[in-house]
């Protein structure tokens, strides 16, 4: 349903009113509101709270303009909006011709995940957006400025504890509109609203880990034959092989809690041609003139060794930093104990910085 109703939504004509975009739904045999001039105050607020002047913002979905022409008021330096319809397209360019320091994007916020523009505050406020549920979250860890930014969006409860309009980040703090006194709509008719915020910290920090574009890193898991498994249906309560040091290698059982974190991240390690790809903070154990030693992912060269499940060693031959904006998965186990990942040992925990 999500998606005929999205593609209903953008080919419909939508009509607008000083107070409102309405459209028709042919599939609910409805009219319904895209946006309405009562959520000024929410659209006000939410702009102060999120943007600084000075900023680069990201808006995603422009519709009446209200949130556009707060952000303006707060002096970003750059003020990108991205917008789907093509009715509203129209009045975002109008909107736009007078201010240079605003940039349209036609299409979806989706689409600018390729690109390697950063922001400092992103502010979403789409209509019929299947996608934004499952990759909003990501998105913005992947947009954000690398000295961190806000994140604000519109709050679907209303309220502040609906894990889905948090997009399951932790840490969310809300701003109480009052008095709102909506007129009667199909959207939301309470008087008062919470307007989501996320500090993000940006990626300036590198998460560690292991990292693939794949999702096909092998985890050695304990079975009978110690077999190895993708990491990809690994969860939690599940048990691991683990070493904790190569001098005494005796291989232990360790209980994997919680599951591994699937994350974001850009730049990595290749060692010997996709055998690892590591973030540049991951500790690694590593034999260096004839000792076992721990070192970072970056501070590894050709001809340290590598400890490998059967008790042998594995050299490193080649090792390239691939600075491109790829954006990887990154698989970090919240664990207390080192782990093998392609038959070779990685070491626990490590700093994110
Ligand atoms: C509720 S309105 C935005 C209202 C706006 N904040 C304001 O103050 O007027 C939602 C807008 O998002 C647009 N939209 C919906 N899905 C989108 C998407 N995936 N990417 C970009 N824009 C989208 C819609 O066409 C519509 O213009």
């Amino acid at each position: 349903m999500g998606n005929i109703f999205r593609n209903s939504y953008l080919a419909a004509n939508l009509t607008f009113e000083d107070d409102k975009i309405t459209w028709h739904c042919p599939e609910m045999d409805d009219t319904r509101e895209v946006m309405m001039e009562w959520e000024t105050p929410i659209m006000n607020k939410m702009a102060e709270i999120a943007v600084s002047a000075g900023d680069h913002v990201l808006e995603c979905g422009f519709g009446m303009g209200i949130l556009s022409n707060a952000v303006q008021a707060r002096n970003p330096a750059s003020h990108t909006i991205v917008e789907c319809h093509p009715q509203i397209i129209v009045k975002l360019k109008e909107w736009a011709a007078d201010k240079p320091n605003v940039i349209v994007k036609e299409g979806k916020w989706m689409d600018l995940l390729d690109d390697s523009q950063k922001y400092d505050a992103i502010l979403m406020d789409t209509y019929v957006d299947d996608d934004l549920h499952v990759t909003f979250r990501q998105f913005c860890e992947t947009k954000i400025s690398s000295n961190g930014g806000k994140v604000s969006w519109w709050n679907f409860s209303g309220g502040t504890t609906d894990q889905w309009m948090k997009f399951y980040w932790d840490n969310v703090t809300f701003t109480e509109v009052t008095g709102l006194n909506p007129p009667e709509n199909t959207y939301y008719n309470r008087d008062n609203y919470f307007i989501p915020l996320k500090n993000l910290s940006g990626t300036r920090k590198t998460l560690n880990g292991i990292v693939t574009k794949l999702n096909d890193v092998d985890v050695i898991y304990n079975d009978s034959n110690s077999s190895t498994k993708n990491l990809t249906p690994i969860t939690a309560n599940q048990t691991i092989l683990s070493c904790e040091d190569p001098t005494n290698p005796n291989l232990i059982v360790k209980t994997l809690d919680p599951k591994p974190m699937y994350m974001r991240c850009q730049g990595v390690y290749n060692i010997n041609n996709d055998l690892l790809a590591v973030t540049g903070n991951q500790p690694m154990l590593i034999k260096r003139s004839g000792s076992w030693v721990t070192k970072n992912a970056n501070e590894l060269v050709v001809g340290d060794k590598l400890y490998k499940v059967d008790n042998t060693e594995v050299e490193i031959t080649s090792i390239n930093f691939d600075s491109s904006n790829t954006v990887y998965e990154i698989i970090k186990f919240e664990t207390d104990y080192n782990y093998f990942v392609n038959n070779i040992l990685i070491k626990k925990g490590g700093e994110d910085a």
